[in-house]
């Protein structure tokens, strides 16, 4: 199938740099955002992000100009989606809120439209009945900052076909990323699965008394070589985000997850990282 239309659900840190990416790259784009005032808000931040560019010399104003026509952002979800050739859903990462969409999308959607999930740890399969016809569903799971990083993991369920998986994989490739075509479904995937394993030792550690988060940071920064520190990338990545995700582990397992108390707090106190301004650290 030859993907024209794209639709990205969500207008976050994530689904914006996805649309954006792939509107770059010469795909008509439309995001679909639900919250009130997030529209507006994404288009200041692709106005501001392609002058950039233009005054980088990294594209030319007539890119820049080309790039913004084949750009869209609505808050109707028919508006979006109605003829989509691939659908990408980026909204928060919790299931609940995920499946309701699903549902709200499927009567929407043309019945060969392909729709990815980028959730960071939850198969598709999970959100199969959502669908009359699941083998145009699967993952593609984009990394943060999605303009800048080229790694995506595209994943088929045993619901998912040959031809969707192989046609999200092409898509990745022609927005210039560098994907992996998964044929057999996991939980958190690839990298997010070998990251947690550090997370969980590195808030072992902080749980118990042993490092500081800084410190934590300091030893896999300058010790490990890492490009940033698993608190550093909480910041990054949005500690609301960690949040869901250990809850969800906390519901499945019953156990507490190791810094589970000291998330909350932040996210009560509103601290969610760089994209509040406060975190593990301090950005203004
Ligand atoms: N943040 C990361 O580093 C990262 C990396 C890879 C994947 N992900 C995944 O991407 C998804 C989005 O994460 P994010 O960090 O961009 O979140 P975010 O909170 O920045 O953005 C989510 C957006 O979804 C919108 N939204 C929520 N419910 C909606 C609905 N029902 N309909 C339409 N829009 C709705 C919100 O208004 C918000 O703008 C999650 O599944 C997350 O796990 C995140």
């Amino acid at each position: 199938m030859e993907i024209k239309n794209v639709c990205v659900i969500g207008g976050g840190q994530m689904g914006r740099q996805i649309a954006l990416c792939a509107a770059i790259y010469g795909y008509r784009v439309t995001v679909y955002d639900s919250f009130p005032g997030v529209p507006e808000k994404v288009r200041a931040w692709e106005d501001e992000y392609l002058a950039g560019r233009i005054q980088k010399g990294r594209m030319t104003e007539e890119a820049v100009a080309e790039t913004k026509a084949r750009f869209t952002v609505t808050d109707n979800l028919k508006t979006a989606a109605g003829d989509a050739d691939l659908v990408i859903e980026a909204i928060v990462e919790v299931y609940e809120a995920k499946a309701k969409l699903f549902r709200e999308l499927e009567p929407v959607i043309r019945p060969d439209t392909i729709v990815a999930t980028n959730s960071s740890y939850m198969v598709s399969s999970m959100f199969r009945d959502c669908f009359k016809d699941p083998s145009r569903l699967c993952n593609a799971h984009f990394y943060n900052p999605a303009l800048v990083m080229k790694f995506v993991e595209v994943v088929q369920g045993p619901h998912t076909s040959e031809e969707t998986g192989k046609t999200v994989f092409e898509f990745c490739k022609s927005i210039g990323k560098i994907p992996v075509l998964m044929k057999k479904e996991i939980s958190g995937f690839a990298a997010n699965r070998i990251t947690g394993v550090v997370n969980q030792e590195a808030r072992y550690l902080v749980q118990n008394g042993y490092l500081t988060p800084e410190e934590v940071d300091i030893a896999c920064e300058e010790g490990l070589k890492y490009p940033m520190g698993p608190f550093r990338l909480m910041d990054l990545t949005g500690i609301d985000l960690s949040y869901d995700l250990m809850q969800a582990m906390y519901k499945s397992s019953g156990v507490k997850p190791d810094c589970f108390d000291l998330i909350e707090s932040m996210v009560k106190e509103g601290k969610l990282g760089r994209k509040s301004g406060h975190g593990f650290y301090d950005y203004v």
